[in-house]
């Protein structure tokens, strides 16, 4: 499972959408990617943690842009 998120124009990050924490789905709340289990914040383009108990941030997927679309890359 996971998450896209825009960082500009025609720029994206993905992101497993697993939690670091205890394993919980991550989902878009406001600006940040927020954890409903236990809080976790995360950073929508790094995915960085920004606010715990997760101590690590959300692991990164490579993704590439063709035509519009998301790709793996
Ligand atoms: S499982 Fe995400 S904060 Fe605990």
């Amino acid at each position: 499972m996971g998450i896209v998120t825009r960082t500009g124009d025609a720029a994206v990050r993905a992101f497993s959408a697993i939690c670091p924490h205890q394993g919980c789905a991550v989902a878009p709340k406001g600006d940040k990617l927020v954890c409903p289990c236990h809080g976790s914040e995360f950073a929508p383009d790094t995915g960085a943690v920004l606010e715990g108990p997760a101590r690590t941030g959300l692991a990164t997927v490579a993704v590439s842009v063709r035509d519009g679309k998301v790709y793996p890359a």
